[in-house]
């Protein structure tokens, strides 16, 4: 019987487990669960005899993957997957896939309303602004953008994206393209990041725009800590005293933002983007089908090493 591993440091909602769980009891597979664990051992050892994990931001580095001799699949239920080790991955044959777009709705939620708090002071009490009327840039254009697209133009936003990729599909809705990263950052009152957490955008918010901003503008970072450079950013809310930057993602530097830039950043307390339990129905279940299509198919759609 093949055995399952749900590896997850932030678990799922019960719902979505019981939901993953039928599907393996479907597919005549063994469930085995992990949820909470505070020891690498831990992992280390629930993966021994397990041929596939789903997991969320857990670590998959190489050691955790040549602990798991019997295994073949991986699949991050979520987008990003910054957080396995994929060289090493190939190199022990195994498969790595994400579920892209499952949970990009709840975590462009939480874009707009880390926007929101950051323009209403914090609920502070202080004057805060509104939405409607202002212009919003998305730094990026995958699901989780056009989720925030979607809401943003709802709220009556003017909206602009910076985009590489995507400037097609963005035209094809009317969405205005900006020129270039420098452009979007001068034009918006809240600039919303949507890019992975590899290659050419690792910190890449780093001086270079950040010194684009309008004072008085919002930053949102939902993606990852690593887009962003840290002392760049400090540096330049130093300089403008009207900035703002609200993440679902702790930075490293949190001491110094506590220390110089009081009612000026919120962090949420666990990244807590896709934390609903429609995102975990989504991404667990696809997670767990691609699973059992991968094994019983040979089906590797999905696979971000291939
Ligand atoms: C993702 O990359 O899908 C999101 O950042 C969600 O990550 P999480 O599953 O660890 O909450």
């Amino acid at each position: 019987m093949r055995k399952i591993l749900i590896a997850t440091e932030k678990p799922f909602a019960p719902v979505a487990v019981k939901k993953i769980s039928k599907i393996f009891e479907k597919a005549g597979y063994e469930l085995q669960l992990l949820e909470k664990y505070t020891e690498k051992q831990e992992l280390l050892d629930a993966v021994a005899n397990v041929e596939a994990a789903i997991i969320r931001s857990d670590k998959f580095d190489k050691e955790v993957l040549n602990a798991g001799k019997n295994l073949k699949i991986v699949v991050r239920a979520g987008a990003g997957y910054d957080n396995v080790d994929l060289d090493a991955a190939t190199v022990n044959n195994i498969v790595v896939m994400n579920t892209p777009g499952q949970n990009s709705n709840a975590v462009a939620e939480l874009a707009i309303g880390l926007a929101i708090m950051g323009l209403r002071e914090m609920y502070s009490g202080k004057p805060g602004g509104e939405m409607r009327g202002r212009t919003l840039g998305l730094h990026g254009f995958g699901y989780v953008a056009r989720n925030v697209f979607r809401i943003a133009r709802a709220m009556g936003m003017k909206v602009i994206v910076y985009t590489r990729y995507s400037k097609g599909a963005a035209a094809a809705i009317g969405l205005k393209v900006a020129k270039s990263l420098e452009d979007l950052y001068e034009k918006s009152d809240i600039v919303s990041i949507h890019v992975p957490a590899r290659g050419e955008h690792i910190k890449s918010v780093s001086s270079e725009v950040l010194c684009h901003l309008k004072d008085g503008s919002i930053l949102v970072n939902t993606a990852r800590k690593e887009v962003i450079n840290e002392p760049d950013l400090v540096k330049c809310m130093e300089e403008k005293p009207g900035i703002k930057y609200m993440s679902d993602l702790t930075p490293d530097c949190e001491a110094e933002f506590e220390e110089k830039f009081p009612g000026r950043f919120f962090f949420t307390p666990k990244k807590a983007g896709a934390q609903t339990a429609e995102a975990n129905l989504n991404a667990g279940l696809a997670a767990a089908q691609q699973i059992v299509d991968f094994f019983e198919n040979g089906d590797n759609t999905h696979q971000v090493n291939k």
